[in-house]
């Protein structure tokens, strides 16, 4: 599979609004997401990350700029194949975990055993073997989180797309899906981009981690993490941990003030 890096050059997006003043969400976003990476994006409530991953998806188109795919060497390429893991499980309740894992399969025409075949797969590689035939109301919150991980993962995207996978969760939950998330990553080889509003899972997870401003949204920083992998808990106690923790820190915190003041209302 090759891998696919995604390049955004001068990307704006304004949405405009009869009754009020247009909200200018991305301002010429020039950024680019690494083939094979994984980039988290970290940022101020409302500056444009959902909006920025709406526009790699393909959902939203820019009103400013060019969005580009770019395969192997540099030739562009279409659009690849992508799956999103969005914050809300978004499970289809009437169907059980390994129907919901399969039904992009199904979409797509993949015949029955291969369907069945590959959603066992992704079920067991997100530790949820013995659980097929339950329902998503059966499931605990971390346990649909991980359905909504194996759909996403079943398809075998080119390109991952992660908005805040893991912010409705309680905090142990949430430490062992991102160490289970780590390591699908890292063997996937798949590009991903990550939003979270967590400093410590952009370090876990990220090569690349995308500093954003307040709205409208800009890169105000790009910061390679050289931690060694595979992370984990483990990891937060190294001394390049707490130093690269206190520098987005310390650029979130400002952004963070800017939209306070500035971001009050709805513009
Ligand atoms: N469909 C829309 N129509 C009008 N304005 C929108 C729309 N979607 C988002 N916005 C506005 O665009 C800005 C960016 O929204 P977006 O959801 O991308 O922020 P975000 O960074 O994902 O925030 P959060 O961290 O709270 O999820 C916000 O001011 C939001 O109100
Ligand atoms: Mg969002």
């Amino acid at each position: 599979m090759p891998a696919v890096a995604i390049e955004f050059d001068d990307i704006g997006l304004t949405f405009a609004a009869a009754s009020r003043a247009p909200t200018v969400a991305l301002d010429a976003v020039t950024c680019r997401f690494e083939s094979g990476k994984v980039t988290a994006l970290i940022g101020p409530s409302g500056c444009g990350k959902s909006t920025l991953l709406q526009i790699a998806r393909g959902f939203l188109d820019p009103t400013q700029g060019r969005l580009r795919f770019v395969e192997g060497a540099g030739g562009n390429t279409f659009r690849p194949a992508m799956s999103t893991v969005w914050q809300a499980f978004n499970l289809f309740p009437w169907l059980t975990v390994i129907e919901n894992v399969a039904f992009g399969l199904d979409l797509a025409g993949v015949p029955r055993a291969e369907r069945e075949e590959r959603a066992r797969r992704a079920i067991a590689a997100v530790d949820l073997t013995g659980f097929e035939d339950r329902y998503p109301r059966q499931l605990s919150g971390g346990m649909r989180q991980r359905v909504g991980i194996a759909r996403a993962l079943v398809m075998e995207p080119e390109v991952l797309l992660l908005d805040e996978p893991f912010g409705a969760l309680d905090a142990q939950t949430r430490l062992v899906l991102q160490e289970q998330l780590a390591r699908l990553v890292e063997t996937s080889g798949t590009t991903a981009i990550l939003v979270t509003h967590s400093i410590e899972e952009a370090i876990l997870l990220a090569d690349t981690i995308l500093v954003m401003t307040a709205r409208p949204g800009r890169v105000a920083a790009r910061i390679d993490v050289d931690l060694p992998r595979p992370r984990s808990i483990a990891t937060t106690r190294d001394p390049g941990f707490s130093a690269l923790f206190d520098r987005i820190y310390e650029l979130l915190r400002d952004e963070v003030m800017r939209a306070m003041v500035v971001g009050g209302g709805d513009n």
